[in-house]
């Protein structure tokens, strides 16, 4: 019924209605991202989350086609170490359609973070393509913190590797394994996921 461009006082009664018979249900965000690495920009919007769901499943994309410095399972392994004390975040690798994803992990909302307006006219056609493919699942958007307003992976990485000081852009697992790629790589060329 939110497909319709009008409401009538039957419909909004009818929608009160459906709202009080749903039975209560989990509720659960997917966060998505490809976090190639995860930052505290990232962490900040996953902690909003968590005043807000009940579970949020975050879920690293599997991207052969895009290059990456950290391996899927790297990505993963490496959120799963950040939230290791907390019960109410899952993490998962995902290919395919996001849409596709949250409705088999029975989410329907793709939570995500909005820095600046640059960022909104792909978010704005992302959360419109998302809705088209499947009407049920709402993006819903927050704002970090003005600390990491700047941020992004791309730039933690370059940042990094020139002998810039990241120690308050991401948490320290992400530190110590860009350290130990750098150690064995001297380089990030990027390597495929
Ligand atoms: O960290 P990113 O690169 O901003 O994350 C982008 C992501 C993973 C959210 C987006 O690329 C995505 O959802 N990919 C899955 C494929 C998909 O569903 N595409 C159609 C929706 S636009």
């Amino acid at each position: 019924m939110l497909t319709k461009h009008s409401f009538s006082d039957n419909d909004l009664c009818n929608l009160l209605r459906e709202e009080r018979s749903v039975p209560w249900m989990e509720n659960r965000a997917v966060y998505p991202g490809f976090f190639d690495p995860i930052t505290n920009g990232h962490v900040d919007i996953i902690l909003r989350g968590l005043r807000i769901f009940d579970k949020i499943i975050i879920a690293v994309l599997k991207n052969p086609k895009k290059r990456a410095l950290f391996s899927t399972k790297d990505r993963v392994m490496i959120i799963q170490q950040i939230f290791a004390q907390e019960p109410r975040i899952e993490v998962k690798a995902f290919d395919g359609l996001l849409v596709d994803f949250a409705r088999k992990n029975k989410a329907n909302i793709v939570m995500r973070g909005l820095r600046a307006v640059s960022d909104f006219e792909y978010e704005f056609q992302m959360a419109l393509m998302n809705r088209k493919l499947n009407p049920e699942i709402e993006t819903l958007y927050m704002m970090p913190s003005v600390n990491y307003s700047f941020l992004s992976s791309r730039l933690v990485k370059e940042v990094f590797m020139l002998g810039g000081c990241v120690k308050d852009l991401v948490p320290k697992i992400v530190e110590k394994k860009l350290k130990e790629k750098l150690t064995k790589r001297r380089s990030f060329f990027p390597i495929n996921a």
